[in-house]
């Protein structure tokens, strides 16, 4: 398990690690075109495929894909049903391509929601690419921020029953849905709305956030680009000073207390 940025100070590169995304946008690509939404969504699994292709390319080692919320069983039942189809198609038809690239694929959320033969699709995609290292995709689907740390703080207890008054933050996170890689360095949010909407709440303490209005099935290689140079011009302090941060990079011993 990775340390926590508030437990230790992470290392940081000029590539971000790991790169979160909120592909938002879809339906108001559709509408622009006079499109029923769902042409939206088709659209947006093109940029999918992009956006991993990209990622793998730059060297980042974990992307993370928010693909559909806990909330987004409010929408009207056929576009629910189209995503589920969208997802289904993917599974059948993306994950052999993930494989030979070498890329692990994972889906975290509350799962037993989905239809048994999706739940099937998802457990024999993660097995078949379980060992695979050039870059782990995960998909959050049927995810939420505040389901994720609920069910952890369920598992721990349930597990641990004597740790109620005495669990750490380390303790915590081992039960959390992203458990296996380190905090995302970098958020994306494309669709122009600047807000979480349930993401991961509890990974993000320290990402930096980048918002664009590009929705996302134009979403391309210029636009994680652009994203990515925006995260280089970023001065990542994890609560010291900039001062601090400049005496480091001169090769004086940084004077903290942890990290
Ligand atoms: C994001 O696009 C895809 C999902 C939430 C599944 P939207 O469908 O939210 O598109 P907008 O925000 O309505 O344009
Ligand atoms: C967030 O987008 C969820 C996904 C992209 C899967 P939404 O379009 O559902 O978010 P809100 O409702 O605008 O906050
Ligand atoms: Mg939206």
């Amino acid at each position: 398990m990775f340390k926590s940025s508030t437990l230790a100070i992470p290392e940081v590169g000029p590539v971000p690690r790991h790169i979160a995304i909120i592909m938002d946008g879809n339906g108001r690509w559709a509408r622009k075109r006079h499109l029923p939404r769902v042409a939206g969504h088709r659209k947006g699994a093109e940029a999918v495929r992009a956006t991993v292709r990209g990622c793998a390319e730059r060297g980042v080692e974990y992307l993370t894909l928010f693909a559909f919320s806990s909330e987004n069983w409010r929408r009207p039942a056929d576009e629910v049903s189209f995503l589920m189809d969208l997802f289904v198609n993917a599974l059948e038809q993306e994950v052999a391509k993930l494989h030979e690239n070498d890329i692990r694929f994972r889906v975290i959320g509350a799962l037993e929601r989905f239809e048994p033969r999706i739940q099937a699709l998802i457990r024999d995609a993660e097995a078949l690419t379980r060992d695979n290292a050039r870059l782990t995709l995960t998909v959050a689907a049927n995810y939420g921020g505040r389901w994720d740390l609920m069910q952890a703080v369920k598992r721990m207890l349930a597990e641990r029953p004597g740790s109620a008054q005495s669990f750490t933050e380390h303790d915590l996170g081992r039960y959390l849905a992203m458990n296996d890689a380190p905090e995302p360095d970098l958020f994306i949010r494309t669709g122009g709305e600047q807000r979480i909407s349930n993401f991961l709440l509890w990974q993000l303490a320290y990402t930096e956030l980048y918002f664009t209005d590009t929705l996302w099935p134009d979403f391309d290689a210029g636009a994680l680009e652009l994203a990515i140079q925006s995260y280089r011009r970023r001065e990542r302090r994890f609560g010291r000073t900039s001062e601090q941060l400049h005496e480091k990079l001169a090769g004086r011993p940084l004077v903290s207390g942890t990290g």
